[in-house]
């Protein structure tokens, strides 16, 4: 047990190869808050910086190039799959100040008190102690060092005009999240997570992504589809029914009278006392 949970179960999502062309269009479609996000509180060249479940290493990448000259990054995740693939990238992209190692949120086994930045994104959701990963980060940081952190709430994902499909992601979504100890609605508690440890004056903002047209508009389905074992296994869902949501989904993606809030996403980041 962990502060009283039960250990987490396995990730729900695909690792490696099979992960990458979701996570390629989840850098394009929220990459440009993040960027924001880092910059508005305080990333800058010559910077240490943690990234914590780094997946592919995308985010990092653009981290590191920011934090040059003089800074690096550290990407941890616990895949070795999504980290092979990391480094691979990296290295065929001439990134140097960026290096990578297997590692668990709860204890990364990261140097303490040594970055002056430390990073995760929808790394949270995914733990069933959320609060753990963050006193780990918390104490991977030096005084005055800045923890950021984004999220999203599930609660943010439904259509304008209401449909059948969305509705129902988001009651799966929960059921799914429910059975493996998650909390679907991490993203607008970070502020509480921030100040229960210790960091008393968080800052916050909300990114809430709409669309109406384009490969975008698919990211639940193709996340639907990755998170299907797992959905089935917790009997939240039938393969029948995830077949008929993922076709009613694709033709929402195809009809732009259809509006989709496809993530509101938290964004919460304070400095270290
Ligand atoms: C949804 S992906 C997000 C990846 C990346 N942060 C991004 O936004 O593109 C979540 C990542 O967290 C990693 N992960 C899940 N549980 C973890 C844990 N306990 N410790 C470290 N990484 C973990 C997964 O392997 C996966 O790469």
């Amino acid at each position: 047990m962990q502060n009283g949970h039960p250990p987490d179960k396995p990730y729900i999502l695909a690792t490696g190869e099979k992960a990458v062309s979701r996570l390629d269009l989840l850098e394009r479609i929220f990459g440009p808050a993040t960027r924001h996000l880092l910059s508005a509180a305080g990333l800058s060249p010559g910077m240490r910086v943690g990234e914590i479940g780094c997946g592919i290493g995308l985010t990092a990448q653009w981290v590191a190039m920011h934090v040059s000259p003089g800074g690096s990054v550290t990407g941890v995740d616990s895949s070795s799959e999504q980290l092979h693939i990391a480094g691979k990238s990296a290295t065929e992209a001439g990134i140097t100040n960026l290096s990578f190692r297997e590692g668990n949120a709860y204890e990364t086994g990261l140097p303490r008190d040594s970055f002056d930045l430390v990073y995760c994104r929808f790394l949270l959701c995914h733990l069933a102690d959320p609060a753990k990963a963050v006193a780990e980060m918390s104490s991977l940081l030096k005084r005055g060092g800045i923890l950021v952190c984004e999220d999203h709430d599930d609660d943010g994902i439904f259509t304008e005009p209401a449909t059948h499909a969305y509705k129902r992601l988001v009651e799966i979504s929960n059921a799914v999240n429910r059975s493996h100890g998650l909390d679907s609605c991490i993203g607008l508690k970070l502020p509480r997570l921030f100040r229960e440890a210790g960091f008393t004056q968080p800052e916050a903002k909300v990114n809430q992504i709409a669309v109406l047209r384009g490969e975008e508009k698919r990211f639940w389905e193709l996340t639907l589809r990755e998170a299907a074992p797992a959905i089935l296994a917790a009997h939240a869902s039938t393969s029948e029914e995830l077949d008929a949501i993922c076709e009613e989904m694709r033709e929402i993606a195809q009809d732009e009278s259809i509006l989709l809030m496809l993530a509101r996403v938290t964004q919460v980041w304070a400095r270290k006392a």
